[in-house]
């Protein structure tokens, strides 16, 4: 293994594809096929951000499409709070599973759901949604947007979501700035990560 086949990032490890525990995990047939096969740096953005508006102690936070499920596992270290991480792609939870040991976080509660799937009363469970990245293509818009609608109906206090600036991710920024007063604003993180992206943190302000 070589230094640069990790990285240390918000106090946490996090593993390339070129280290031999991710290789051994992809060697034993964790294929992904959605884009968890890394850890996508909107991540980096969500850290930063919860370092500076953080989640309410006890909170029960359900991170959608957790890919390695960095985002989940700094909030499990960092806040006295739950962690559950969803996913389409249950590829992703043998890299999540493994990040989550090497960093000392005691068993990730994991579910593989679709966005689609996600139900009201599922919803019931939570008290504030993350994410980071998950916004990629049109059909993710009304998605995401609805899941975050209908989580506020059910209780949920708050969504933070994260992303490198798509297209996609701006419409439904802009819908809950308009509908929601949300918080829609750029994020950079500063060096060593020099990281720049957009974060909407919408508030219940219906409940
Ligand atoms: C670009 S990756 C981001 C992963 C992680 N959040 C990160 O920042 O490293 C998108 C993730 O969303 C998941 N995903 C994509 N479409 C989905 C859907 N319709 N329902 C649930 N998960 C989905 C993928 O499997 C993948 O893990």
């Amino acid at each position: 293994m070589s230094e640069t086949d990790s990285r240390e990032a918000f106090g946490l490890q996090v593993l390339k594809n070129s280290h031999p525990d991710i290789r051994r995990i992809r060697d034993k047939g964790n294929y992904t096929s959605l884009h968890g096969n890394k850890f996508w740096k909107s991540t980096y953005v969500l850290m930063d951000y919860l370092s500076e508006c953080p989640p309410d102690p006890g909170m029960r936070i359900l991170e959608l499409g957790c890919g390695w499920g960095l985002g989940s596992l700094y909030c499990a270290k960092n806040f006295d709070v739950d962690i559950t991480c969803l996913d389409a792609d249950d590829a992703v939870f043998p890299y999540l599973k493994h990040h989550a040991k090497i960093n000392g976080v005691k068993k990730p509660q994991t579910v593989q759901m679709l966005f689609e799937d996600i139900t009201t009363d599922f919803l019931l469970d939570f008290d504030m949604i993350i994410g980071a990245d998950i916004c990629f293509w049109d059909s993710l818009v009304p998605t995401l947007t609805g899941v975050i609608e209908r989580g506020m109906e059910a209780g949920l206090q708050r969504a933070v979501i994260t992303d490198p600036g798509r297209p996609t991710f701006r419409e439904m920024g802009e819908y809950f700035y308009e509908e929601w007063d949300a918080v829609y604003s750029d994020w950079d993180v500063p060096a060593p990560y020099n990281v720049w992206g957009l974060v909407l943190d919408v508030y219940n302000t219906k409940d």
